[in-house]
């Protein structure tokens, strides 16, 4: 006797048109690993997926990041087979991770200095920001495509240089010489300012951590970037997400900016992040 074949299908509904998805599938049709590809896909089309309150365990959250491909090794020694706290506690956090995520209440696009970028990161809420402490995200897909002929022309084949110091002096203006020494030795990246990925779609690479575009004037440089960024970052291209207890969000890092709102640093948030391997080199 034949049975009927079950099939999951992926359920979500798309939040604006230029960024976002909401994803309705349940936690068991998530970590059956039988829609690892469709969730890949709408993540590409979409960038950003939210998985409303679906309340991950942090071994379910592992194991849902390793049916997309994979948890890559995250910072400060955490092994694949865990997530990683994003809190601004240095009671929670060792004090030079906290030293780099006050980066992340600016505009920024995580691994733009290591060669081949993590694919996705994925984040749920663990203790909420009694205020603030949302996390707004930008398509720098549809952002790109939105570009008049003239502006994507001038820009075309700039090269960017990324540095770590560039993006700390936004949280930290007046920094010690040996502090200064400290953020140089981690290294910069020249990459283009424009990437494309396999399939063709381009998007902008901006951001704290973009320093200057390579064989421009200072201010010629830093009024391109800048007005890039300001443009990409406008409201037909930002999700901002406002979180619920037990939240998920996984967000396309090779096309999204994003950027926590500002809360306070004791205030307890606590978010646990993994992240997913398989990124395209930036330099194709
Ligand atoms: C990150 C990040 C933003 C937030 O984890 O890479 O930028 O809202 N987080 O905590
Ligand atoms: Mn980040």
């Amino acid at each position: 006797m034949a049975t009927a074949a079950t099939t999951t299908r992926l359920r979500y509904e798309a939040i604006k048109p230029k960024i976002g998805a909401r994803v309705l599938n349940t936690k068991e049709e998530l970590l059956s690993g039988e829609l690892s590809e469709d969730i890949l896909a709408l993540m590409e089309e979409r960038g950003v997926l939210v998985f409303p309150e679906i309340d991950f365990a942090d071994h379910e959250q592992v194991k849902f990041s390793n049916s997309l491909g994979g948890n890559a090794d995250e910072l400060a020694g955490q092994n694949q087979d865990s997530v990683f706290k994003v809190t601004l506690d240095e009671k929670a956090q060792h004090a030079n991770v906290v030293e780099y995520l006050k980066g992340s209440l600016f505009w920024h696009i995580d691994g733009t200095m290591n060669p081949i970028p993590i694919r996705a990161s994925m984040l749920t809420a663990k203790v909420l920001a009694p205020e603030g402490g949302d996390t707004e995200f930008a398509n720098t897909a549809t952002s790109y495509a939105d570009l008049s002929d003239e502006q994507k022309a001038e820009i075309e084949g700039l090269r960017v240089v990324h540095s770590l110091w560039c993006s700390a002096f936004y949280h930290t203006p007046e920094p010690s010489a040996e502090q200064l020494a400290d953020w140089q030795s981690k290294g910069e990246a020249e990459i283009p300012l424009v990437v494309t990925n396999s399939t063709g779609k381009k998007s902008l690479v901006l951001g704290n951590t973009a320093h200057y575009i390579r064989g421009l004037d200072m201010k010629d440089s830093q009024r391109l970037l800048h007005g890039l960024r300001a443009f990409a970052t406008s409201e037909p291209y930002v999700y901002k997400h406002v979180w619920k207890l037990g939240d998920t969000v996984m967000w396309d890092n090779r096309t999204s900016l994003h950027r926590a709102t500002p809360y306070d640093p004791y205030c307890g948030r606590m978010m646990h992040r993994t992240i997913i391997k398989g990124g395209e080199a930036w330099d194709q």
